[in-house]
């Protein structure tokens, strides 16, 4: 999904797990995705969102991929983040991949396409 984001965008990627947080600065807007892992964040990526530095009203867009719940993931997130001063204006989830269809990510990409235009 991070993929089809990007090439929607034409914003750089980063991998969140080698990532220093302080890239976040030269951003004005902040897309920031996880898998479902135990019906939370995968720990990678809280420590992540934990490291990240405070921001005014950064606007940012969740997106998660899961296979059947997704639990308080988004919940959880969008809680650290608003603690950091961000401002979450999207949630996106994709469920029930399957590894060797590909993937049809279009409507999370037409959900952001249009909360971008607002
Ligand atoms: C350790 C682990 C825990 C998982 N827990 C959940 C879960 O609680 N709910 C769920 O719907 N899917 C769960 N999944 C499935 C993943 O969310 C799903 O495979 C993943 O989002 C696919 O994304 P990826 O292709 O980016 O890895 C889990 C997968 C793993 C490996």
């Amino acid at each position: 999904m991070a993929e089809a984001i990007a090439e929607l965008t034409k914003a750089p990627m980063f991998d969140l797990t080698s990532s220093d947080p302080s890239v976040v600065a030269n951003y004005d807007f902040l897309f920031i995705g996880t898998p479902v892992e135990g019906f939370r964040p995968a720990k990678e990526t809280m420590k992540f969102v934990e490291r990240l530095p405070n921001a005014e009203g950064k606007k940012t867009v969740l997106f998660c991929t899961y296979m059947l719940f997704k639990g308080v993931t988004f919940s959880t997130l969008e809680k650290a983040l608003t603690n950091k001063g961000y401002k979450c204006i999207l949630k996106v989830s994709k469920k029930g991949l399957r590894p060797n269809k590909p993937a049809d990510f279009s409507q999370c990409i037409d959900e952001i396409k249009k909360a971008l235009m607002k």
